[in-house]
């Protein structure tokens, strides 16, 4: 279906059937680890309808909350409490109300100083370095379970904007990008390209008329930071009619 062959695209209905989806995900990359699970989550506005649903019952239950630890692929640097705030949004959505707040890992703004993101995406680098018990990448063990991602109008991913120096960033596992590329205008903290392929699965979720001209983009291979971004392990971008460029079997 599309021209890269590094991902395997799902064609959904439409929003609630790509949550559905998704959520299915989750559950398969909890099921397949019985130690302890790390999944990224992502912002925006394209993965609250999977956050909400993953707090009602029938999928409530099915979740190890205990054992499964949720971080954060990229984080606008508000304070935790700005509407913005992308793990606000899924603490809103899911998380205070069913995982331990020890499992829950924002990327901290409110500690750093305020003009400094480097400095938080420092702080979120030793901590996942910690979670991980070394601070080198190793293919055979990937750091995620699952990494959540969407994509913007410009073709980013996670806060990885076209022609930003972080998109070559092979060092460093977070950095701090002053400016962002897109509405919001606030500076990011944005996990790097090799610290979001260090997983088992690396999910994108793309929905809405919107999304066609960027996808059209995406999919002729367009040398793009969401074309960059792909797992170690599996690539699936699951993706609503609605989104999907015509010459793809859209409608
Ligand atoms: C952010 C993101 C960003 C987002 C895309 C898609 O903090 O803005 O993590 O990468 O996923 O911009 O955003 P929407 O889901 O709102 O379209």
């Amino acid at each position: 279906m599309s021209a890269n062959d590094h991902r395997h695209v799902i064609e959904v209905a439409d929003p609630a059937a790509l949550a559905a989806t998704a959520a299915e995900h989750v559950l398969a990359r909890t099921a397949a680890n019985r130690g302890r699970v790390a999944i990224c989550l992502t912002g925006g506005s394209s993965p609250k309808q999977l956050y909400q649903l993953l707090a009602t019952e029938s999928y409530r239950n099915r979740i190890p909350w205990h054992r499964v630890h949720w971080f954060i692929g990229d984080e606008r640097f508000v304070p935790a409490d700005d509407p913005l705030h992308n793990m606000a949004m899924a603490r809103a959505a899911f998380l205070d109300r069913c995982a331990p707040p020890e499992n829950i890992h924002p990327i901290p703004t409110a500690t750093a100083d305020p003009s400094d993101p480097d400095r938080s995406a420092a702080l979120y680098e030793r901590e996942l370095q910690s979670f991980y018990g070394a601070d080198t990448l190793d293919p055979a063990r990937p750091l995620f379970d699952l990494v959540l991602m969407g994509v913007g109008p410009d073709g980013h991913t996670a806060s990885l904007f076209p022609g930003y120096p972080a998109l070559d960033e092979n060092t460093r596992w977070v950095v701090g990008v002053p400016k962002a590329n897109v509405a919001p205008f606030v500076p990011r903290v944005t996990l790097t390209l090799p610290t979001l392929a260090s997983c088992r699965e690396m999910l994108f979720e793309v929905a809405g008329t919107d999304k066609r001209a960027i996808l059209t983009r995406l999919f002729a291979a367009e040398n793009l930071p969401a074309n960059r971004a792909r797992s170690i392990g599996e690539t699936v971008w699951l993706v609503d009619r609605a989104a999907l460029p015509e010459k793809s079997g859209g409608q």
